[in-house]
């Protein structure tokens, strides 16, 4: 029997684990895509164990354009229906700033962020359409919205949010819904070249966040998980923070800025 698919890039990540497991608690079939044969192999098992049933493992690179839309259509012909495709896969180079950067890092950090997602995006889009439903969600970043440093991954991010609103206005009357979800910092491997320079890194980073905390996967999957719901059925074109109030504005400056002390 052919069954309600969801389509995860990035899966075995840190954020991807928690949305796999978020999806199949409610009863999702997961496809699990990522370029980490290795790591692929560890979700393949922890969702055995955890669930007694594996995800069916797509092993591919974001970058590979014509490679990416034969993996879906194959996903669509043997599997069933993607109905929900969550762009959750990311690269991001050690190049924090733009003095340091080169163009290959630009280039590598760009093709998999921004056009790996478009890869992805495009060939599910086609599937979605004949069925006149569907919904994207992709995983973007609060420094889409203001620069935090690592420029080619914020301005990757950055793209990412206007691509969704494109996918909202052209595929809405299709029945489709794009958004994105915006995280802050969340603990997660893609920090250990920052973790190898200052192990308490997440510590440090506590006091730019209003809450005075930093998301978690999960905290992420259930954003995405909302999004991706009925509940959200009216809700296309938008970026949802994750971010414990970082973007809501400066704490610090505000102090300064009226000389008031807000503790
Ligand atoms: N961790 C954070 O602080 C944070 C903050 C904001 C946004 N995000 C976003 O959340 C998402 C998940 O991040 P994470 O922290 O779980 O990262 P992660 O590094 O743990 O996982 C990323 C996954 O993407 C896969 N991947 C990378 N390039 C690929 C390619 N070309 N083709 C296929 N797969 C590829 C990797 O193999 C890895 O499994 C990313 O989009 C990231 O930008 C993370």
């Amino acid at each position: 029997m052919k069954q309600d698919i969801v389509l995860i890039s990035g899966a075995p990540g840190g954020i991807g684990v928690a949305l796999c497991r978020k999806f199949i608690e409610q009863g999702y079939t997961v496809a699990a895509l990522d370029r980490d044969e290795a790591a692929m192999q560890r979700l393949e098992k922890t969702m055995q164990d955890e669930f007694g049933s594996s995800v069916i493992p797509v092993l591919c690179d974001l970058t590979e354009g014509q490679k990416v839309r034969e993996a879906v259509d194959r996903i669509e012909a043997d599997h069933g229906p993607i109905s929900r495709l969550v762009n959750n896969a990311a690269f991001i180079t050690e190049t924090g700033n733009l003095k340091r950067m080169t163009p290959e890092k630009w280039d590598a950090e760009i093709s998999v962020n921004l056009n790996g997602v478009y890869n992805l995006t495009a060939p599910v889009l086609d599937h979605m359409c004949q069925r006149q439903s569907g919904v994207v969600t992709t995983v973007s970043s609060v420094n889409g919205l203001a620069a935090f440093g690592h420029p080619a991954y914020s301005a990757s991010k950055a793209g990412l949010i206007s691509h969704m609103q494109c996918v909202a206005i052209e595929y809405g009357p299709r029945g489709i819904r794009a958004n994105c979800v915006l995280p802050g910092t969340v603990a997660t491997d893609a920090w250990k070249a920052r973790i190898e320079k200052e192990p308490n890194v997440f510590e440090l980073l506590k006091k730019w966040y209003p809450l005075g905390m930093v998301a978690t996967p999960e905290d992420v999957a259930e954003a995405v998980w909302f999004l991706s719901s009925p509940a959200a059925r009216v809700i296309t074109g938008t970026s949802l923070r994750v971010d414990a109030g970082l973007m809501a504005g400066n704490r610090l400056m505000a102090q300064e800025l009226s000389q008031e002390d807000f503790s």
